[in-house]
């Protein structure tokens, strides 16, 4: 077991962290040069209707607001039977979302800033000054378009974070940076696709970091939440690699998005470092090409899927400092002369353990170089190596003694190093994983889907929804909008159109239905919030999105979004997917978090403080990829708030019933998702199969365990047709029995799971104090697996402070027994292989 954490530690450790926040705030650099001339956004967009009060959805002064039985569309939008299979591709000469309207009234809203009309959603960096022909210092330019308040202030440490969203966009060209820029969170930082931007640092770069992405006004990495940099090209190679620079610092938290990404480095150099993410709670790194320094990418981040990273020229191509899990999918190391670096970790914050997933070395040194702590202390830098392509003589797995523990061959199913059941430790074991082709894609790599950016679409392929003739829709946090926005998506679907969502709260008091065919995407994470009472019946759930009808076979893509609630609703399930796609990725979720409390737009910041969650039982399921679903979700963040982020309430007290619930069987693939606080489970496989996930992050509830004032299922019933577990096998005044599961699963097949982070912090009651954690372990068990799955293989399991790591009524693990990383570590699990 793991000797005391420093309170320090934990403290930083524990995502939610809100300390001290105004101790780190240093004191906010004025840009040098402020003479942007940014578009004239005056007026509220039309219609106009009242703005969503402060403390959010207040029935009482919402006006009674079905709007009008929507008109027939007209002109363009019209219906017509669908003959088209889908929006049409071009080669458009500017990217859509450029020339959508960010002015008029069909524009990007922030209805949560006390009817503050004129806050910029949308700002293009050109419109602050920034110089994009190589010319000048634009570090202030383009910080300015980053900062901006629309109201001659600064969004830095302004105290909100949902209530002042940013979209920043960045036309192609070259961006010459003289000193480092800091992002913003709540913010999306966006190049143009079409022609991707270059961030460039001077000869002259003065600083050690050339893009920041950590806020630090946030108060801990861990709390540096909706941070999104995209479609960029960040250069160092102007600087010699002999000067220490960090191209990209990115000690971020759940709901960043860091994705189609390139990184240039001298490939000479001694001193560059691509990516540095040191300390941080992100779930997803996507779709990123870095070229030549020191180090590609160096990590401590708690856990982490990576996913499609190409690695060239670099001499060290992944270094862990830490990190407690994380996931190398897809990964290319070309020409660099080493692939994994796992023996740089200072003593204790040794990596945890680490999957190499569908990779390749070609041309490269050594893969994997590790120091081996198998035999002393903690069990850290446990390695699995599976589908690895080889091409040379060096060896894959060599330790710090030199000692080679994998010899070069141009083939490995899977090899592993570490924790294992059944058995015990393996010290470079082979296996072989049988996969269900249906998650495969030609190669035998699991399938991956980047990040629709609809480059390839003229504007005509899009319906802005707030400029739908006929139809109203407001997004201004107050007024139902699910009659007009159904028809909307009905005809955008039926046209074979792209439903654009300028930044709104668009309010739904009726479901909102998606149908096959449908594209869905948001400027700077428009929200969709389910309201009033057709939520509110625990006995009868209804979908406040929902994706398709049972049975429903083709297209839906979604991004960019935010799925929420206004006011705690027990009968809601926020996203409900039923249709499969024909292919795989046919139908995609991706970079669309859904939260539950802690946001501007809902009323659960101020009214759930009550350690009694019967009061705020705010939904009853997060999602529910249902049994006929095939669906792709990637950086899918299902966030059960334990504070706000808005201000409000200096703490909350809610209970969700359930995070994320599997039922399907044909195919679903989850890269780099999350599901924190929920309480019956954060995610159930209930008799699903064919299931690829790579990273399953999970905090339990903090009220929960001993002092909890509810135990396990109450204050919610267990139900068995959701297939809920009733944690009969507990006591029943067991406390730290009746706690969240992290992953439960109930019976299914083929299931592929790597990298689960399953921490537990803090027992009851929750007041917010974070330097509280729990004494001893938290809670009893952390996984579970009953009704004996057919084929289950679970790579790379972390957890924190539980005493058991799967509850299987064979081994039971017990983290004791499994030391390593930050509690428990099993870096293989094949009770059910
Ligand atoms: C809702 O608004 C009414 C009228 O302004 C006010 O009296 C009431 O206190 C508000 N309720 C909440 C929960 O904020
Ligand atoms: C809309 O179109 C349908 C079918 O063409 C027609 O029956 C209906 O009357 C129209 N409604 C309005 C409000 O024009
Ligand atoms: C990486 O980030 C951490 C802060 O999170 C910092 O202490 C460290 O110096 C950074 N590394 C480099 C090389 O800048
Ligand atoms: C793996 O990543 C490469 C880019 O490095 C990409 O071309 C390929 O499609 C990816 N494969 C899968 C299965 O995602």
């Amino acid at each position: 077991m793991r000797s005391t954490i420093s309170i320090a530690a934990l403290v930083a450790a524990a995502t939610g962290a809100l300390i001290n926040m105004r101790d780190e705030i240093p004191s906010p650099a004025p840009p040098s040069a402020y003479a942007f001339t940014p578009p004239e956004v005056t007026g509220k967009p039309q219609p106009i209707f009242p703005a969503g009060p402060p403390g959010g959805l207040n029935d009482s002064v919402v006006p009674s607001d079905i709007p009008d039985a929507p008109k027939n569309l007209t002109g363009d939008n019209k219906v017509t039977a669908a003959s088209c299979s889908g929006p049409v591709t071009s080669s458009p000469s500017s990217y859509w979302m450029a020339q959508m309207d960010h002015t008029g009234d069909a524009r990007g809203y922030a209805p949560f800033l006390n009817d503050y009309y004129t806050f910029p959603v949308w700002r293009n960096v050109l419109d602050y000054g920034a110089e994009n022909d190589g010319s000048g210092d634009q570090a202030a330019a383009i910080q300015s378009a980053l900062n901006n308040d629309g109201r001659n202030g600064n969004r830095y440490s302004s105290g909100v974070v949902t209530a002042e969203p940013a979209h920043v966009f960045i036309p192609g060209g070259t961006y010459t940076l003289n000193t480092q820029l800091d992002l913003r969170i709540g913010t999306i930082i966006m190049g143009d696709p079409q022609n991707p931007p270059i961030l460039k640092a001077a000869a002259g770069f003065s600083g050690g970091t050339l893009i920041n992405g950590y806020d630090s006004a946030t108060g801990h990495p861990e709390t540096s939440f909706l941070t999104a940099l995209r479609n960029v090209i960040i250069d160092t190679t102007a600087i010699d690699g002999a000067t220490s620079i960090v191209a990209l610092q990115w000690g971020v938290a759940q709901g960043c998005v860091l994705g189609n990404v390139k990184i240039n480095m001298p490939s000479n150099s001694a001193r560059h470092i691509g990516i540095n993410l040191s300390h941080g709670s992100t779930i997803a790194v996507t779709d990123v090409h870095i070229t030549g320094g020191a180090i590609g990418i160096q990590n401590s981040n708690q856990q982490v899927n990576f996913k499609n990273i190409y690695f060239k020229n670099c001499r060290t191509a992944y270094g862990a400092t830490g990190g407690y899990t994380s996931l190398l999918q897809n990964v290319t190391f070309d020409t660099c002369g080493l692939g994994v670096d796992l023996t740089v970790g200072e003593a204790d914050k040794l990596a945890g353990n680490l999957v190499l997933l569908d990779s390749t070395s070609t041309n490269s040194g050594t893969t994997v170089h590790f120091t081996e702590s198998s035999t002393s202390g903690n069990r850290n830098n446990q390695i699995t190596i599976q589908n690895l392509k080889h091409d040379n003589s060096n060896p894959i797995a060599v330790n710090s003694a030199g000692q080679t523990k994998l010899a070069a061959t141009n083939f490995v199913d899977t090899w592993v190093w570490g924790n294992a059941v059944p058995g015990s430790f393996q010290s470079g074991t082979s296996h072989t994983t049988t996969r269900s082709s249906s998650l495969v894609d030609s190669g035998g790599n699991f399938f991956t889907a980047d990040a629709p950016t609809y480059a390839g679409y003229a504007l005509d392929q899009f319906v802005n929804v707030k400029s739908v003739s006929g139809y109203q829709v407001n997004g201004d946090g107050a007024t139902d909008d699910s009659a007009s926005l159904n028809a909307i998506l009905a005809q955008a679907a039926a046209n074979c159109k792209i439903a654009y969502f300028p930044y709104g709260v668009y309010v739904v008091k009726s479901t909102l239905f998606v149908p096959a065919g449908s594209r869905l995407v948001g400027e700077a994470w428009a929200v969709i919030s389910g309201a009033g009472s057709t939520f509110k019946n625990v006995d009868s759930p209804q979908p406040v999105v929902k994706v398709g009808n049972l049975g429903d076979v083709g297209v839906v893509h979604i991004s960019d979004m935010r799925l929420s609630v206004a006011e705690p609703l027990p009968g809601a399930i926020i996203l409900q997917v039923n249709i499969a796609g024909a292919s795989p990725g046919d139908v995609g979720i991706w970079n669309t978090p859904i939260t539950i409390g802690g946001t501007a737009e809902t009323t659960i910041r101020n009214v759930c403080t009550d350690q009694d969650t019967s009061s705020c039982m705010a939904a009853f399921l997060a999602v529910h990829l249902t049994s006929s679903s095939s669906a792709y979700l990637q950086n899918v963040w299902i966030w059960t708030a334990d504070h706000n982020l808005d201000g409000g309430s200096g703490y909350t007290v809610i209970s969700t019933g359930r995070g994320l619930l599997c039922e399907a069987t044909k195919a679903t693939w989850l890269v780099g998702t999350g599901s924190e606080h929920n309480w019956l489970y954060n995610y159930n496989f209930n008799s699903a199969s064919n299931v690829f996930a790579g990273l399953l992050q999970t905090e339990s509830p903090y009220m929960q365990g001993d002092g909890a004032t509810y135990l396990e299922p109450a204050p919610w019933v267990a139900k068995s047709t959701y297939g809920d577990p009733d944690f009969s096998w507990c006591g029943v005044g067991d406390g730290r029995c009746r706690t969240s599961v992290s992953v439960n699963i109930n019976g299914g097949n083929n299931m592929y799971l790597y990298n689960s982070a399953s921490w537990a912090f803090f027992n009851g009651p929750w007041s917010g104090d974070y330097s509280n954690s729990c004494s001893g372990n938290c809670q009893v068990n952390m996984n579970r697996v009953s009704r004996t799955p057919g084929k289950l293989y679970w790579y790379g399991t972390g957890t924190k402070s539980a005493d058991v790591l799967f509850l299987d009524g064979k081994s039971n693990p017990a983290e004791s027994n499994n030391p390593g990383g930050w509690g428990g570590n099993m870096v293989a699990y094949g009770q059910f292989s």
